[in-house]
């Protein structure tokens, strides 16, 4: 079993979104293993997205992803990583295939509904920055 973590964004807990898009992640057989309500600061979102430092958007991303409460979602199923970009589908909506939560959901590239680890090794990482060992059942 292969593990990658999601967090529902600010545009979709304010739109309140959030049980639709759980709704569709369960459909497509992921199991949650660990679910959390956080209000992210300037501190935690700038080190959770420290890879996009130099990114024109940055500054913009930080303010969003600040901007209401997220909801961090561990999630377990055999090729994890892959299969929940495929549900969630391209980073820009206007991109993003028929059917994904993206497509049905997501206002702009910026405010995009939800992420998804793109590797299995910043899963680890990512699932470890929210959650501990223990809280992983
Ligand atoms: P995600 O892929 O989850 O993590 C990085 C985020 O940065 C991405 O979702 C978007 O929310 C945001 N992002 C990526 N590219 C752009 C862009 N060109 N303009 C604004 N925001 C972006």
């Amino acid at each position: 079993m292969e593990r990658t973590l999601a967090i529902l964004k600010p545009d979709c807990t304010s739109r309140k979104l959030s049980g639709k898009v759980i709704d569709k992640i369960e459909n497509a057989g992921f199991k949650i293993i660990a679910m959390r309500l956080v209000k992210l600061t300037d501190e935690t979102a700038g080190k959770f997205y420290a890879v996009h430092r130099e990114r024109p958007f940055y500054g913009e991303l930080v303010e969003f992803m600040t901007s209401a409460n997220v909801i961090p979602i561990a999630l377990e199923k055999d090729n994890a990583v892959a299969d929940f970009r495929k549900l969630i589908g391209a980073t820009n909506p206007a991109e993003a295939e028929a059917g994904t939560i993206r497509k049905e959901f997501a206002e702009s590239i910026q405010n995009n509904t939800v992420h998804g680890s793109d590797s299995v090794e910043n899963a680890k990482i990512e699932i470890g920055f929210f959650f501990s060992g223990r809280e992983l059942v």
